[in-house]
């Protein structure tokens, strides 16, 4: 669980780390050379100083002030003649002062000064140089001596106060880190935790989310999932009671008619009668097993519409002719109204299964000597086929739920005249696979009008479940 947060964090740690350590030693080498050099400079302004009183007065007095002065304060002075020996000197620094006179070769020291030892890590002293002229001639030299242990006792100061701010830092970093993956990672281990119920078949999944981040789009897709998952899962279990209810049917009249018929003692005609009622009741369960391959299919994916440019009143003209017989036959008469020559692409073959469909229910659903329309208009860009009857109507309440899988307005009925129930659901699939969309609008004991709207013009071969 926790694991994803320690990767995340030792690598953010690792990062930072390193981008602090650089920063910190950065910042430490560029104080300490800033400090180093301001106590160099400030010697050899020290150093100046002196020799510009001593330029101006030059005698015994100066001198011997110049040295006093030194005594009391940290640094020390020696002052020497144009050759290099030393004529003045404070406290003891004559040993050390001599040694490093010595070694200074003398033409090398500029008139503003020089640094004559710089060595302030292992040495005791620094010193610096500064001639002595009057006159436009050299005669002498003030030799500054400061002692290095303040210095490191600073720099050692200095060291100190960063590694404390070092300390603090990466501990804050640590501290920052560790709350800073917890909270990108909490939200990611929820969502881990939900999608686990939700394999488990658990759908009650609730994630809190806020914002807008990729997180949040996360966290509100699986929410979405399990909505979607829940709402499958109740629609299959419902699909599945109604196909065992519409088979249970069928079967048990199939079963006692058979149980009956086999009886010896029947009478032919008798006979004759039931198994033609088991007849009906097979072809009754034929179509419903059909309809269902067919609504299965269209889940699977495994469904394609092919497509074609199709002028629609020629198409129309043939499904009319299919047709007019059967509504001869109830006496009724149908209709098709096609004034623009139209062409849009369909799957005609799935196309003629939808007016099938709605002029079956049209017939079914009339009564002898009303009429059908079938008209077909252009509406901006879009195709409208209606289908107009003057039959029975479909309530209202009930209007909102005729596409849906088995909803029969009055089951009974429909049963003996062998519906489904699946008609509409097939027409409304094949209808969206197109792009396009089917409503109804009904008015009881008056007729029903079925409205496709068809995009036109639009060439690409859909896959249903697009
Ligand atoms: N034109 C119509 N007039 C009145 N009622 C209709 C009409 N079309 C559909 N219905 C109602 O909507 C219900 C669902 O229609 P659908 O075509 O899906 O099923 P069916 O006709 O009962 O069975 P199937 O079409 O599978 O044989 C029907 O049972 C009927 O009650
Ligand atoms: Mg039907």
């Amino acid at each position: 669980m926790r694991k994803i947060s320690l990767k995340l964090g030792l690598l953010f740690f690792v990062f930072v780390f390193a981008i602090e350590m650089s920063l910190f030693t950065a910042l430490y080498v560029t104080l300490v050379d800033a400090k180093i050099h301001e106590e160099f400079e400030h010697l050899l302004a020290r150093g100046n100083n002196h020799r510009a009183v001593l330029e101006s007065h030059y005698d015994e007095i100066t001198l011997q002030h110049v040295v006093m002065m030194e005594s009391e304060a940290e640094t020390d002075v020696a002052i020497t003649n144009e050759k290099g020996d030393i004529l003045y000197f404070s406290d003891h620094i004559f040993p050390i002062a001599k040694r490093w006179i010595d070694q200074t070769k003398l033409n090398d020291i500029p008139y503003d000064g020089k640094v004559i030892q710089d060595n302030w890590k292992n040495e005791r002293y620094i010193a610096t140089a500064s001639p002595i002229r009057i006159n436009g001639k050299i005669t002498g030299y003030v030799y500054m001596f400061q002692k290095t242990s303040s210095i490191q006792r600073m720099i050692n100061q200095l060291k100190h106060h960063f590694i404390i701010a070092g300390m603090l830092s990466v501990g804050l970093t640590i501290i920052t880190i560790f709350f800073l993956s917890r909270a990108i990672t909490i939200p990611l281990i929820r969502m881990k935790r939900a999608t686990e119920k939700l394999s488990k078949g658990d759908f009650s999944v609730r994630l809190q989310v806020k914002g807008k981040d990729e997180l949040a789009q996360l966290g509100k897709a699986i929410q979405t999932l399990a909505k979607d998952l829940e709402y499958l899962k109740k629609e299959r279990n419902e699909f599945l009671a109604s196909i065992s209810h519409e088979l249970r049917t069928p079967l048990t009249y199939v079963k006692g008619y058979a149980d009956i018929a086999r009886r010896p003692t029947l009478e032919e005609e008798e006979r004759a009668k039931y198994l033609s009622i088991i007849y009906e009741e097979a072809e009754h369960m034929q179509k419903l097993v059909k309809d269902l391959f067919e609504l299965a299919k269209m889940d699977q994916h495994s469904f394609q519409i092919e497509k074609e440019p199709t002028p629609l009143c020629l198409f129309f003209k043939k499904i009319y002719e299919k047709m007019y017989p059967a509504f001869q036959t109830k006496n009724m008469s149908l209709v098709y109204r096609c004034d623009e020559d139209i062409t849009v692409h369909i799957d005609q073959q799935r196309f003629e299964q939808v007016m099938m469909n709605l002029l079956d229910n049209a017939l079914k659903y009339s009564h002898q000597g009303s009429t059908v329309f079938i008209d077909v208009r252009m509406e901006k860009k879009n195709v409208m086929i209606m289908i107009s009857d003057e039959g029975i109507g479909i309530p209202e309440a009930d209007l909102p739920h005729i596409f849906e899988r088995f909803y029969r307005v009055d089951k009974s009925r429909s049963r003996t005249g062998g519906g489904t129930g699946l008609g509409l659901a097939i027409v409304k699939e094949i209808v969206e696979a197109h792009g396009g969309s089917i409503y109804a609008t009904s008015q009881c004991r008056k007729g029903t009008t079925m409205i496709i709207t068809l995009p036109k013009g639009d060439e690409h071969v859909h896959d249903i479940t697009s």
